[in-house]
């Protein structure tokens, strides 16, 4: 596998961040998923009155991948608007340690500071299929 192409994926994460909806924080998140098949999905947080109701731009990106039937994300690319890059949160990276298990995190701020990271770097010792056959 050839390198993923961050330049392109990090400018969809920007294009994604354009998309959120998020009224509520103002904190507008943007996501990029590259597949195997070369495809990149967008996601943006969007938020909902009902707070708890909020999907993060990960998730959004991470389950328009699956809903188009993809199943391997090679890389993800999250930019928030930070003074430091930031990590995803505890929901997301439960997420990414299932859907994107192999992929590579980008995560970045819009002064391009960037971090390079894993699922496991985010989650460690995570819960995953594994321990579910374990028990059967
Ligand atoms: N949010 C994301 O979309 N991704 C993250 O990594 C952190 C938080 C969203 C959720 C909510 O819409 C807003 O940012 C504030 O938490």
């Amino acid at each position: 596998m050839t390198r993923p192409d961050y330049a392109a994926l990090s400018a969809a994460a920007l294009e994604a961040r354009g998309r959120a909806y998020a009224p509520y924080s103002h904190f507008h998140v943007g996501a990029a998923a590259l597949t195997a098949s070369g495809r990149i999905f967008l996601g943006g947080n969007i938020e909902n009155a009902a707070y708890p109701m909020t999907v993060c731009a990960e998730r959004v990106a991470i389950f328009s991948a699956y809903a188009a039937g993809e199943r391997e994300i090679v890389a993800l690319a999250v930019v928030t608007p930070t003074d430091e890059v930031a990590s995803p949160c505890g929901a997301c990276r439960q997420v990414i340690f299932e859907l994107a298990a192999h992929c590579e995190v980008l995560l970045l701020n819009l002064a391009g500071a960037q971090r390079l990271v894993t699922p496991q770097d985010l989650l460690p010792h995570g819960f995953g299929a594994r321990q579910l056959e374990e028990s059967r």
